[in-house]
């Protein structure tokens, strides 16, 4: 007999059906007359109720089933007469496939911290929040895939290890097949990387940008969505060491069509999860914040709030707030000030636009002012920065002057020049932080726990 999942059950319950059901066991409790198993297969946020008939089973015979053992379970379903559940099995018989000692088996019935379950990464995924937060992570990646293809984009595999720093932040892992202790050095003493297995020093992407504006100059309109790496020390709840970006880069596209598709992007992806993960999305508001279902509602249902970067800062100099880092002209944004933007002034999401050229990257389209570039920063309620991007400068001498003027090696970039010399056209293209929309679907706190393995300074135990 085929093995049916729970949801498949529970989304066409017939009631005297035989099934055949697999997973582990979530609790186990019941009387002298009847014991109540209730079993998880992943496939849904909702257990399966196990009914055995303590005529039929012995107390001996159900030993091993206790919570964490994994189980096959075959019966009949039959209309529930318990609360919150429609249909229950009648077990006929009930195999244990692994146990699970209840002395040693970390996940006990009662709640965990979130800062425990960080400890033990390779069992939380059985745990309810976890369930429901990687089954809300692949209904957004799938959404992402759907709504490029949709809407006419080519999904891109750019690069993992790359020569290139795309955002000229120097944040990189380094990747080498050096001797790290004892390398092969040059006349000068430095390590000598014509050694190496490129022959050239080499790091882990931080950013699929660069390779994807080569794509967008020949198919128009591209997206790439993969893992990207920061060095970055900073031990906060908004970054990872190790995260996935998506990342879409369009030919014939101005800053204004730029932000018009990534709230269309955005809003599309929300109304997704609203749609298709409502069990998961329920479990997760009731636990742990009660404003989740009416906050993902309203980012659906509002226009974001487009302004510049100068009227931003004319807002926050002018805030009755105090904050712990001054606002002036020219400074970046810290997260304190973007979410008093988002969540206390203007209560909405925020597109900052045309910040200063000093603090955004060299690939970035200078403004007529020469001070100011057409960069975009999409700001979100809870979490500050979700997106990053911009146009990008399509003009070959003044993306060399700003090269210059920021010390990038010219010659090392003749490859990304070439996109200017040769039937260069405006662009614009933007980088998602897949973690953070997670942030935000799922109203979890803390990045380390949407997704599965996260990287963090300090911590990669397996
Ligand atoms: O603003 P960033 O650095 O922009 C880029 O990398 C551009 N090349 C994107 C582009 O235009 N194609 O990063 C983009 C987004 C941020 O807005 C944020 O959501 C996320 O990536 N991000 C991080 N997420 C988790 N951990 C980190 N350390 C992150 N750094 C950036
Ligand atoms: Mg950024």
């Amino acid at each position: 007999m085929k093995r049916i999942k729970v949801n498949a059950l529970l989304k066409t319950p017939a009631s005297g059906q035989e099934v055949l059901v697999k997973g582990w066991v979530r609790t186990k409790r019941g009387n002298k007359y009847v014991t109540f198993i209730a079993v998880n297969d992943g496939s849904t946020i909702n257990n399966i109720q196990v009914v055995a008939d303590m005529t039929l089973f012995t107390d001996e015979g159900l030993r091993d089933v206790t919570t964490g053992a994994s189980v096959s379970v075959l019966g009949t379903l039959v209309e529930s007469q318990g609360k919150g559940q429609t249909v229950e099995i009648q077990a006929k018989a009930i195999e244990v496939l692994g146990t699970a000692d209840p002395e040693t088996y970390p996940l006990q019935k009662k709640g965990h911290s979130l800062e425990f379950l960080r400890e033990i990464a390779h069992l939380r995924p059985r745990t309810n929040t976890f369930g429901a937060v990687l089954r809300i992570r692949h209904a957004m990646a799938y959404a992402i895939h759907r709504y490029f293809n949709h809407n006419g984009f080519f999904y891109i595999h750019t690069p993992i290890i790359t020569a290139s720093d795309a955002e000229g932040a120097g944040q990189m892992f380094r990747v080498t097949t050096l001797d790290p202790i004892n390398p092969p050095r040059t006349d000068e003493g430095t390590p000598d990387f014509s050694e190496d297995f490129f022959g050239r020093s080499t790091n882990l992407t931080v950013s699929g940008q660069l390779e994807g504006e080569v794509c967008a100059m020949a198919l128009s309109e591209i997206y790439t969505f993969g893992p990207t790496f920061r060095a970055e020390n900073s031990n906060t709840s908004r970054h990872l060491a190790e995260f996935w970006m998506v990342e879409p880069e369009m030919a014939f596209y101005e800053l204004e069509d730029n932000m018009d598709l990534a709230e269309d992007f955005l809003r599309y992806l929300v109304r997704y999860a609203l749609d298709h993960c409502p069990d998961d999305l329920q479990f997760l508001n009731d636990m742990y914040d009660k404003e989740l279902l009416d906050r993902l509602a309203f980012v659906v249902e509002n226009d974001f709030q487009r302004l510049t970067y100068s009227e931003a800062v004319a807002i926050l100099i002018d805030a009755k707030q105090k904050f712990e880092y001054k606002v002036e002209w020219g400074t970046d944004l810290q997260s304190e000030h973007e979410r008093y933007l988002v969540e206390k002034h203007f209560k909405k999401p925020v597109i900052l636009t045309n910040y200063p050229k000093d603090i955004k990257s060299f690939y970035m389209k200078l403004n007529d002012d020469n001070q100011t570039v057409r960069a975009m920063d999409v700001l979100f309620p809870g979490i500050g920065e979700i997106i990053g991007g911009s146009q990008r400068e399509d003009n070959y001498e003044k993306l060399v002057k700003r090269m210059q003027e920021m010390h990038i090696p010219e010659k090392e970039m003749s490859w990304y020049l070439d996109t200017r010399r040769f039937g260069s056209v405006p662009h614009s293209g933007f980088g998602l932080g897949f973690e953070r929309l997670l942030l935000f679907v799922t109203g979890m706190g803390n990045i380390r726990d949407v997704i599965p393995f996260p990287r963090y300074p300090k911590s990669a135990d397996f």
